[in-house]
């Protein structure tokens, strides 16, 4: 496994659609290995395959002891509203609210090409759908609700 570089707003890659995963390979496993490996050195909990230059329809989400593969993923459902605080490696010394649904259901491929379907809430449901964003070329500030104000970024 290797770390890989992070791909940095505003570079005009990160604003791509990214292509579906067609081959389930050795290449696309060394893919989802390097990103979480590199996901944990940078201490985020969600990476998407273009923040390291592939345009691919791949993410990793780790939460705690929460970890799941997110290859092709699509919303099946979804409920409610959650607002919260997001950030991204890709967009250094940013956070803002932004809202989600609550609760959502999703069906993905895992790294061999098997379809499963993933119901989730709360912070994993948000860290998934922030991923998912990605591989349409949407970063999480153009959702902004709200900016923090001062006091919040000193915390
Ligand atoms: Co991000």
């Amino acid at each position: 496994m290797a770390l890989r570089n992070i791909v940095k707003d505003p570079d005009p890659l990160l604003r791509k659609k990214s292509r579906p995963v067609e081959t389930f390979d050795k290449k696309l496993h060394l893919l989802l290995d390097d990103m979480r490996e590199t996901m944990a050195k940078n201490d985020g909990v969600g990476l998407a395959a273009p923040q390291v230059g592939i345009l691919r329809r791949a993410a990793v989400v780790e939460v705690g002891d929460f970890y799941v593969e997110l290859v092709n993923p699509e919303v099946l459902e979804s409920e409610g509203e959650q607002i919260d605080v997001e950030g991204c490696l890709s967009i250094n010394n940013y956070n803002c609210y932004v809202a989600r649904p609550e609760r959502i259901k999703l069906r993905a491929q895992n790294r061999d090409g098997e379809f499963f379907e993933l119901e989730c809430r709360d912070f994993i449901a948000r860290a998934c759908l922030h991923e998912m964003d990605h591989l349409d070329g949407i970063l999480f500030k153009d959702k902004c609700y709200a900016e923090l104000d001062f006091d919040e970024e000193q915390e």
